[in-house]
């Protein structure tokens, strides 16, 4: 039976090549331990942000349409790298009164969500959002025409930690931070709305007034 290194300590022969391997192990067991806990970090990061944007995020009557505008525009530095198109179309002025901070973590988790997972590299989509109204509330519906979601994995993307991107460094938190957004804070609906191959659609129903 192979020594562990602190038995041959114990016992007093301890060799060279034994302390090698060893110094191999921890060294690997350390950098593992290390980028697991930088990956912990970011998501308290990321928890810690969404929770000061909601608080931050007053309460405000604004122009949705011209506040989304924005948003793209503040994501620009990320799609520049890409070869990705996007447009909002729809209503120019629709007036609401809500927490525009949430709105723009919304897009924005969408946004990332169809450049992480829509496209392989050097493919040019479309991304869009259109603008409307629908039942007296605010519609988004948002699109994008990347590889779409599987049926089987369409069931559980708004559960947390459900990701198929891993690997990639997806924590599967996106979505079910953007569902609780939409359906606890601002009293909203989501679905989504996709064939698989043709990109997708997620509809947004949003009150026009937060009480
Ligand atoms: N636009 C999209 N195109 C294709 N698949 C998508 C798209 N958006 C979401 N998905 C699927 O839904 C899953 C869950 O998304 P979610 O945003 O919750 O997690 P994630 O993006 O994998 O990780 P995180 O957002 O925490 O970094 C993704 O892993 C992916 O399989
Ligand atoms: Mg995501």
């Amino acid at each position: 039976m192979k020594l562990g290194c602190s038995e041959a300590i114990a016992q007093g022969n301890l060799k060279r090549s034994l302390l090698n391997h060893y110094t191999e192990l921890a060294s690997e067991g350390t950098q593992l331990i290390l980028s697991n806990l930088e990956r912990a970090a970011e998501l308290v990061h990321s928890f810690k942000q969404v929770a000061v944007d909601q608080t931050q995020s007053e309460l405000r009557f604004f122009d949705v349409r011209h506040y989304l505008e924005e948003v793209m525009l503040s994501l620009s530095p990320q799609l520049r790298q890409t070869s990705h198109a996007w447009f909002i179309t729809g209503d120019e002025s629709i007036m609401i009164q809500s927490y525009p901070g949430l709105l723009a973590q919304i897009l924005t988790n969408l946004v990332t969500n169809s450049l992480l997972h829509g496209y392989g590299p050097g493919e040019a989509g479309k991304l869009s959002l259109h603008l409307g109204l629908e039942a007296g509330q605010l519609l988004l519906l948002y699109r994008d025409d990347g590889q779409g979601i599987p049926l089987v994995d369409q069931p559980r993307i708004f559960e947390p930690f459900f990701t198929t991107a891993r690997d990639r460094g997806g924590t599967g938190l996106g979505l079910s931070i953007l569902y609780n957004l939409v359906v606890q804070n601002l009293k909203g609906e989501i679905t989504l709305q996709s064939q698989p191959g043709e990109g997708v659609q997620f509809k947004i129903l949003l009150p026009l007034e937060q009480g």
